[in-house]
């Protein structure tokens, strides 16, 4: 019999998402699933034991829950299998993921070179957060990517992107990343949280790390808040000391719900994305949308790169309405089924409006930059009936 590692391996991502990675004996009792350990902290059977702890000679054993908890771990490392990762952190949210993730590669005189296509909170953490310490950050267009080698100084240590990218779905080619920042020994990392691991598994084509907002698809119901990082075992280890040290360390009711969440994410994923192509195709015969967004239609720009390394487009669709802030608002408070929050990746439709949700306080450069403007609108679609959904989009834009 193999180890479990070599066990997972072989078996494809819906059956590991139900899975999971089972840490200790969950016999007792016959329990299907495993129970959560709130406990905060963890007691030692000797003196003896706890030199040896201290020694680093028992690095499973659990000490105190902001290092390491049961029910936490379980879920890394379910979410490091889905992304065929040697190891991953979670911690209490994306933002929380990215500040650590780029800390861990960081510092002072250092830079971060990152896509002018990301989300705005992320952009945030690079020009107000990371600054402060000397860390500074350059923003490249899509089309510059190519030129990555060129661009990079001896300074840079990090390239940071996202495929589709947040909110008009934008489409990186990853292997020419991987090639690219592989060449100047620059650390790729990509928020992965549009895609997930069911539709793209971008260490698969060379890309150091894997960043997911778990807020969003991971945890699926809209019901809470966590983030995750995925790579090497060395790197991870880096990223793992930066969360311990500034505390943002999942709790473990959270880390339950995201691993319940886990088990359906494949199902949820495909209605998404089933549901996100039906509506992309008829908002793109519908008068009033000037223009649609989204991979999965062939006259996309992304399309075929998309093809080629996702296996499905994604549940987010983006429209620039004709017209500007007024239609929006008449569009938005017409939805009857569809609710106006920002997030994505639950299970319930949401629409919201980028400059005044993940793109507020952008200056007029930085939004020509991201592609948002008064117009756009981005749909974030659930696992409702698509003929549901269609029919309040289709009566809420005829509003207009
Ligand atoms: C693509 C993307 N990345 C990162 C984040 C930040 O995640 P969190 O809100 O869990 O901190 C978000 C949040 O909306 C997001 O949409």
């Amino acid at each position: 019999m193999g180890s479990q590692e070599d066990q997972t391996s072989r078996l494809a991502q819906a059956t590991v998402a139900v899975h999971g990675r089972k840490l200790g004996d969950e016999s007792q009792f016959g329990a299907v699933v495993p129970p959560v350990f709130h406990s905060s902290t963890y007691r030692f059977s000797s003196f003896d034991q706890m030199r040896r702890y201290s020694r680093g000679e028992m690095p499973d054993a659990f000490f105190y829950s902001r290092y390491a908890n049961p029910t936490v771990s379980e879920v890394e490392r379910t979410i490091a299998d889905l992304e065929h990762a040697e190891d991953c952190v979670v911690t209490s949210s994306g933002s929380a993921a990215t500040f650590c993730a780029l800390a861990a590669l960081c510092q002072s005189g250092d830079e971060v070179i990152a896509c002018d296509s990301i989300y705005g909170g992320s952009t945030k953490i690079l020009t107000k957060l990371l600054a402060k310490w000397g860390i500074s950050s350059r923003f490249i267009a899509l089309e510059q990517i190519t030129d990555l080698s060129k661009i990079a100084s001896d300074k840079t240590r990090a390239f940071w992107f996202e495929t589709p990218a947040n909110p008009i779905n934008r489409i990186v080619d990853l292997s020419a990343v991987a090639a690219a920042c592989r060449s100047v020994g620059v650390h790729s990392l990509i928020d992965n949280t549009f895609a997930t691991p069911v539709l793209q598994q971008p260490l698969r084509f060379g890309i150091d790390a894997v960043m997911h907002s778990a807020t969003k698809y991971l945890g699926g119901h809209s019901d809470l808040t966590a983030g995750a990082i995925a790579g090497s075992r060395e790197f991870i280890g880096r990223v793992r000391e930066i969360s311990i040290l500034v505390g943002t360390t999942l709790d473990p009711a959270a880390a339950y719900l995201l691993s319940r969440g886990i088990k359906t994410l494949e199902l949820r994923v495909r209605a998404s994305s089933n549901n996100a192509l039906r509506l992309a195709q008829v908002l793109s015969i519908q008068p009033n949308v000037a223009r649609v967004y989204y991979p999965g239609l062939e006259d996309d720009p992304g399309h075929q790169t998309a093809a080629r390394q996702m296996s499905g487009f994604g549940g987010v669709v983006a429209i620039d309405l004709v017209g500007g802030e007024a239609e929006a608002e008449i569009l938005f408070d017409a939805f009857k089924l569809v609710s106006t929050a920002p997030s994505l990746g639950g299970v319930e439709t949401l629409v919201s409006y980028p400059l005044y949700s993940s793109h507020t306080g952008f200056t007029d450069e930085q939004l020509k930059a991201a592609g948002v403007s008064a117009s756009t609108v981005r749909f974030a679609l659930g696992i409702e009936a698509a003929e549901d959904i269609i029919a309040d989009v289709e009566q809420a834009l005829s509003r207009i």
